[in-house]
């Protein structure tokens, strides 16, 4: 088939299923699962037409689409840009960023390469999260306001339209190069470069095509992540499975193994419980029927919540839901019902300091410091007495002052270490509460309303703190009230009303679901 048939046709069938999904299908779930879906499919493509087609891995990906992403967001932060602009932009800032590393890179081969792109992606990571104006390392996001375009029902639905066009473009261009003379150019190098080049193939300018062109589809894909999640920072994305699944030398590899893998993701989010998604992923906490009564009052009617490692879980619900009794339960200051594994310990009978020490740290919604003590001395406590009875972090005494300075450090304490904690201001006494969680050396955080009270400027600092704990691979559950903290921090949302939780899903999907509305609504 001729390339620009193949075109028109995926274009046509993109049309096609965009116009009649969006005619007939009214759950918004399904159209925040396809998109995410079809963005796996535009990352993988990309991916293979460097790594498939040509034979260079490529590691920096998650780099690529951020790029897209973030150039999306100082777009929409100098002047509100439309979304086509923002798709271009992108992609064409990408295609250049690709560009350059091709030229610096592609002297380098096998995996030489691959460990280049792998610091370029570091290059590029670091220099994101110190750009404040996107938001740094707290990430930012971009609001879609007024109304859908082009009669949609909801953006969720016109931003799978633009997936689903995006998807068929970046097919259609892998295709083109596959097929053309240029893909079998880059078969040649593949399969032996120096072999291409004494056949007269060109290979340096035909590798710089693929790297441009895989960069450039790559930030396409991120251009509207800002738009589709609200919110965005910087992580990882994982394209190269799929193409290895699916097949790396034709098109439709990368296409069948972002089908498969992306959709079996998507399919375990929603029809299998929560346990076997956690279980795929590596389950952390998995709380099952959670009951606690107060006399005759039912404060937890059967809570169930997992959590992932290293997931970040926002736990949202009207006062009085439960939200700090479930707290209770988890750290084991309050006994209830039902049952609750970490880490693969039943915690049935343990007493809280036995919780802490297995990695489940909490703060206090009305902060608890020792207050005769020092803030220094404070940290001490846990360090001494929680982080030690890890095996691996058996430490002499005497190591445990260094290791409290440099998390006061992180957390901006460091110049009040000295002072007595009851004379802390509100914000600081916040940080104190996290950081002496921190100190514990936890495998999960529970923070109950570390917010509450603070300024917009200081919500900022603590969500910074809470979201760097990710990078050391820490769980946190954050229960707050405030919806533009828990939306920017949370990668999956429960909701409890009167004991019961009524939602858990993806952000996107849980706020959107009539039952919170009513919920808050109702309040
Ligand atoms: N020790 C207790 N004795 C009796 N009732 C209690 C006790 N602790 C909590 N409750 C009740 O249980 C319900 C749930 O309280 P909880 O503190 O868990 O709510 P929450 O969701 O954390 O609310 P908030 O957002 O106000 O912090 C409330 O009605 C509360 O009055
Ligand atoms: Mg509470």
């Amino acid at each position: 088939m001729k390339t620009s048939s193949f075109t028109a046709i995926a274009l046509c069938a993109a049309l096609l299923v965009a116009g009649t999904t969006s005619a007939l299908v009214t759950n918004d779930y399904f159209f925040s699962a396809s998109y995410t879906v079809l963005q796996f499919v535009v990352l993988a493509t990309a991916w293979n037409v460097l790594g498939g087609f040509t034979g260079y891995v490529n590691f920096g990906t998650a780099a690529f689409f951020a790029l897209g992403a973030y150039s999306s967001i100082a777009l929409d932060k100098l002047f509100e840009a439309p979304i086509a602009l923002s798709i271009l932009s992108g992609t064409a800032v990408a295609a250049l960023v690709g560009l350059g590393m091709g030229y610096l890179t592609l002297r380098l081969r096998g995996v030489f390469f691959a460990i280049a792109t792998l610091a370029l992606a570091e290059v590029l990571f670091t220099f994101v999260v110190n750009w404040e104006y996107v938001g740094g390392a707290r990430g930012a996001y971009v609001i879609l306001q007024g109304r859908p375009p082009l009669g949609f029902r909801s953006f969720v639905q016109f931003l799978f339209a633009i997936m689903t066009l995006m998807a068929a473009g970046a097919v259609a261009t892998a295709r083109f190069v596959q097929t053309s003379t240029l893909g079998r150019g880059l078969a040649a190098i593949r399969d032996d470069e120096v072999a291409a080049e004494c056949s007269g193939v060109p290979t340096l300018r035909l590798k710089l095509v693929s790297t441009t062109v895989s960069g450039g589809l790559m930030g396409m894909a991120g251009a509207t992540f800002p738009y589709f999640l609200s919110y965005v920072e910087p992580h990882g994305v994982n394209s190269i499975a799929m193409p290895l699944i699916g097949g790396m030398h034709h098109w439709a590899g990368p296409v069948i193994g972002a089908l498969l893998l992306g959709g079996l993701q998507q399919v375990l989010q929603v029809n299998v419980s929560a346990d076997w998604n956690l279980f795929l992923v590596g389950a952390l906490l998995v709380a099952k029927g959670v009951t606690k009564r107060f006399g005759g009052f039912v404060a937890l009617g059967g809570v169930d919540l997992s959590v992932g490692a290293g997931e970040r879980v926002g736990l949202i619900g009207p006062n009085g839901s439960g939200k700090s009794t479930l707290v209770n339960c988890i750290a084991g200051t309050v006994r209830g019902g039902g049952s609750i594994e970490f880490d693969g310990h039943d915690l049935g009978p343990l007493p809280p300091h036995r919780r802490i020490r297995l990695g489940i740290a909490r703060s206090f919604q009305i902060p608890r410091p020792f207050s005769s003590m020092s803030v220094l001395d404070n940290l001490r406590i846990p360090l001494l007495y929680a982080a030690r009875a890890h095996p691996l972090l058996q430490r002499s005494r005497g190591h445990e002052t260094e290791e409290a300075m440099s998390i006061l450090r992180q957390v901006g304490l460091e110049t009040k270490a000295g002072r007595l904690s009851r004379e802390l201001t509100q914000v600081d006494m916040r940080k104190l509460e996290l950081s002496r969680a921190i100190a514990s050396h936890p495998k999960l955080l529970v923070a109950d309303e570390a917010l509450a009270g603070l300024s917009a400027a200081e919500v900022d600092e603590i969500l910074a703190i809470l979201l760097e704990m990710k990078g050391r691979g820490v769980a946190v559950i954050l229960i707050e009230h405030m919806m533009r903290a828990v939306l920017r921090f949370s990668e999956r949302i429960a909701v409890l009303v009167v004991g019961r939780k009524i939602a858990d899903g993806p952000p996107e999907t849980v706020l959107r679901d009539p039952a919170v509305e009513r919920a808050y609504l109702g309040q």
